[in-house]
């Protein structure tokens, strides 16, 4: 049995431009996703946004560092989510039959969830030169009824926080909304999955972390100067990336685990457990009971191996967050473990739910440095949170197996990128840069776990040394 997991490094999206005309019904813009409480307003349709003297340019639209004012052009041509709507797309179509849905329109309707939202454009009067055939711009910008002919203006952008709560402009550039944004389709909701069916079927596994993921798409903004501003700009969006999909990954499974679906449900095991090559070797310390899958090895890097506890600048409600969730999460992946191949009744529940609680809590807490002061300031102790990734009982964890082996390169990519932005490596080809790329080398042609070690510990030197510093 072979399989590809479509791990965010290594795989570049092959762009299939076309389109379809087809009309279906359309979901709404995730929950949650916001952190503003605005009133419901109403959307405008992508096409809105895209007047020349707007976001619709066409003179610079293929240049990335520059894609602004050319943003709907730029976004039209190059970015994936503009057309991932594509019933005619033969690997959709093999999904749909594979699953025995061909037709079948309450699954296609689940597919339409996370690929084609109601901000689409469709072009009813001429179909075929539909421009936007999936997820239109005020998906992840808002519904932009009540900010469409203000956003522009230097009196709205001089007061912006307010504005965006109050127009229900989504405030992109807020690391916590962004993160929550994504992984509302790229890991899924108790409404729209990706279970091991679909996986079986054809669909790519959800693997989903969000700086590499957002390296991966075709910018149509300019980072450079919030990188500029805030040498942590990388750590963050990691860290924030990271407690949202946890968050995303412990509520689907809490959903998984009632309402009568299939169970055990494999997407939630570590895939190389059961499907891997049978020359591979060293797959794993001997922590992983051997023929008992370990579970979420993807998704509960931040939160395994105490983490937490640097997640915050000391504070009394940090206190009480920090360092029970590692507790709880840990116990739940053992649980979670011996609950393998069991009946739905074996999955530990209350510690379940405790999971769920301390990451509402944590949320909270998240969320309440932004609501007091207006401010993007968020509580998270970024220097202790480089020392401690660099810990060895996180090292020890990480080598459990190829899904954590990775999330654990790119938290070592997001450091890296770091201290480049902070200006502590001037090169970009440097002693630490090479072993990263060994380190990533290693991961693509087949994770071994004493060879991980190896490449691992020199890099870890070379970042605690630049900490240092
Ligand atoms: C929970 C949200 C979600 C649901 C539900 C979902 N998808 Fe997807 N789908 C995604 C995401 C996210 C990707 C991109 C995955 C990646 O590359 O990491 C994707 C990728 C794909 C691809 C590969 C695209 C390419 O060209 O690489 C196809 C085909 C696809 N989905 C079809 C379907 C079909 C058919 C259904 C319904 C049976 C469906 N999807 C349901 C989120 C979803
Ligand atoms: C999949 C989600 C997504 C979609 C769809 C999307 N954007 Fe964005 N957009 C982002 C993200 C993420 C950023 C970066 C925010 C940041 O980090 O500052 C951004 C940034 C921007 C910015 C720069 C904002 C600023 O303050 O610097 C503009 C302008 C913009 N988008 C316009 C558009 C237009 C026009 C469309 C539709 C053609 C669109 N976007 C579609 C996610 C999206
Ligand atoms: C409304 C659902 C939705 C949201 C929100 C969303 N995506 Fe996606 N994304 C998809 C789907 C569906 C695909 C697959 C598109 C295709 O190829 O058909 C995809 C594909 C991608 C790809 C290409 C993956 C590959 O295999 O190369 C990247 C990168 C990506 N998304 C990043 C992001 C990031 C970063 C965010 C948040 C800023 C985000 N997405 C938000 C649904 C979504
Ligand atoms: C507990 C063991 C187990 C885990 C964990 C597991 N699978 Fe599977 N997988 C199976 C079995 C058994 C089958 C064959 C039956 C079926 O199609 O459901 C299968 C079938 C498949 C197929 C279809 C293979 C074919 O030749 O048709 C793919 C692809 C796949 N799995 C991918 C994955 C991915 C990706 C993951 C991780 C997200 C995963 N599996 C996790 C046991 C597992």
């Amino acid at each position: 049995m072979r399989y590809q997991v479509c791990s965010s490094f290594a795989c570049l999206l092959v762009f299939i431009a076309g389109c379809t005309s087809q009309q279906q019904e359309v979901n709404d813009p995730p929950p949650g996703a916001s952190l503003s409480s605005g009133p419901q307003t109403s959307a405008v349709q992508s096409n809105s946004c895209a007047s020349g003297a707007c976001h619709g340019d066409t003179s610079h639209a293929a240049d990335v560092t520059s894609a602004v004012g050319s943003e709907f052009t730029f976004y039209v041509s190059n970015d994936p989510h503009a057309q991932s709507f594509r019933p005619d797309a033969v690997l959709w179509k093999q999904i749909l039959s594979n699953l025995g849905a061909a037709g079948d329109s309450t699954v296609e309707q689940q597919c339409v969830a996370c690929h084609l939202s109601s901000f689409a454009l469709h072009d009813e009067q001429d179909p075929a030169g539909s421009t936007v055939n999936g997820i239109g711009c005020e998906h992840c910008h808002g519904a932009a009824e009540a900010w469409i002919d203000k956003h522009y203006t230097s009196k709205w952008r001089d007061n912006l926080p307010q504005n965006y709560s109050a127009s229900n402009m989504t405030q992109i550039s807020d690391h916590r909304v962004q993160a929550r944004l994504c992984v509302s389709c790229h890991v899924g909701t108790p409404d729209n999955e990706v279970n091991h069916d679909m996986i079986a079927a054809g669909h790519p596994a959800l693997m989903f972390e969000v700086a590499g993921y957002l390296e991966l798409l075709p910018r149509h903004w300019n980072n450079q100067k919030q990188r500029k501003n805030s040498p942590e700009f990388e750590l963050s969006i990691w860290a924030n990336g990271q407690i949202a999909t946890t968050s995303a990954a412990v509520e689907l499974l809490k959903a998984r685990t009632q309402n009568a679906k299939p169970w055990p449900e494999f997407a939630e095991y570590d895939c190389v457990s059961c499907h891997h090559s049978l020359s591979l070797r060293n797959l794993g310390s001997n922590s992983n009971r051997s023929g008992i899958p370990p579970w979420g090895s993807w998704h509960s890097l931040l939160t395994t191996a105490g983490l937490d506890r640097a997640m915050f600048i000391p504070s009394s409600a940090a206190a009480s967050v920090g360092g029970g969730l590692s507790n709880s999460m840990r116990e739940l992946r053992s649980g979670m473990q011996d609950a393998a191949f069991m009946d739905v009744k074996r999955v530990p529940h209350a510690l379940l739910d405790e999971v769920l609680s301390g990451l509402s809590e944590w949320k909270t807490v998240l969320d309440a440095s932004v609501s007091t002061s207006g401010q993007e300031n968020q509580p998270i102790d970024f220097s202790r949170l480089m020392n401690d990734l660099l810990e060895d009982e996180v090292v020890g964890v990480t080598g459990a197996n190829s899904a954590s082996a990775t999330q654990y390169y790119l938290a070592m990519h997001a450091i890296h990128q770091s201290l480049y932005d902070a200006g502590k490596i001037t090169s970009n080809d440097g002693a630490t840069a090479n072993a990263l790329l060994q380190l990533r080398t290693e991961l693509e042609e087949g994770y071994d776990a004493v060879r991980f070690k190896e490449t691992l510990l020199p890099l870890r030197s070379n970042l605690e040394q630049l900490l240092e510093h």
